[in-house]
């Protein structure tokens, strides 16, 4: 008899500095220096089946995409050109058993904690299993990839977008960096420069007054594009004065900064 539903449940959670989805990378970035960690539960048994873990470099954490709730047959990947691939053709969050798998470098295990390297997870994931990698078993370099082959061809042979700020947005961009330590740009710019054409999974809509608009997790950047450059023109908040002055929105992400950011530019 096939089982209808399946039990599973968490076997630890993980820490990062990532609170917001725009900030994870799409897959972890090998050249970040980030240490994060892996912590499991006070589980019967959880710290002895980590023995023999330690000589391993890397490990696969199997988790789940614990923000969504919701799936889609096709979806759009962020990277390329604004086309629908079939959802079991791409490493998308929205799955039907919204369960990721991700490589990461092991560096260290001391009781029930893992430190680890680069992640694409976002804080207090929960973590479903641990697996050691085996290049023996896991690694097929010259294996062809499909669509993605395709992309990241045309992105090797794109010319990339050159970015220029303006004012207003120079000055708020340094104005959230010193005053709230808050810096989205190397991400969004990262993005721009291959492609700031308007496109759903990269969060870029056009505007009825022509300008282009992208959302970086809680902020918004404003801006135009002109040949082969991108004209960066102004920062505005994510969230309306109403959604901030609401008491349930004492969680809202970077709350405090959004709400100065409404006084120091009531217009934006
Ligand atoms: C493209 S998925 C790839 C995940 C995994 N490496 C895989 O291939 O299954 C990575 C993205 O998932 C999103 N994400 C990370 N943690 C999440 C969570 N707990 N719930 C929902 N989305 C999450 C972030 O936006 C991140 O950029």
């Amino acid at each position: 008899m096939e089982p209808e539903n399946l039990n599973c449940r968490p076997i630890g959670f993980v820490s990062t500095t990532v609170a917001a989805k725009f900030d994870a990378g799409h897959q972890p970035d090998p050249d970040a220096e980030e240490t994060n960690r892996v912590t499991l539960l006070p589980e019967p048994g959880y710290e002895l089946a980590l023995q023999d873990l330690a000589g391993f470099d890397r490990i696969w954490l199997v988790w789940w995409f614990h923000l969504n709730s919701t799936w889609r047959p096709r979806v759009m990947p962020p990277r390329g050109p604004a086309v629908r691939r079939g959802t079991f053709a791409t490493r998308s969050p929205h799955r039907p058993n919204p369960i990721g798998l991700t490589c990461v470098r092991l560096i260290g295990i001391k009781g029930r904690v893992l430190t680890v390297g680069p992640l694409d997870l976002m804080d207090g994931t929960p973590i479903l299993d641990i697996k050691p990698y085996l290049p023996t078993v896991d690694s097929f370099p010259e294996s062809a990839a499909g669509w993605v082959d395709e992309v990241e061809r045309q992105l090797a042979e794109a010319v990339p977008y050159g970015i220029e700020v303006f004012e207003p947005a120079l000055q708020q961009l340094s104005w959230l960096r010193e005053e709230f330590g808050i810096d989205f740009t190397e991400r969004a710019f990262a993005v721009l420069r291959n492609d700031p054409s308007p496109h759903r999974t990269r969060r870029i809509l056009r505007m009825q007054d022509g300008r282009l608009r992208m959302a970086c997790g809680a902020w918004r950047l404003y801006y135009e594009v002109e040949d082969r450059t991108v004209r960066i023109l102004s920062v505005g908040k994510g969230y309306s004065d109403e959604r901030l002055a609401a008491e349930y929105a004492a969680d809202i992400t970077h709350g405090d900064a959004q709400r100065a950011f409404a006084v120091r530019w009531p217009e934006i």
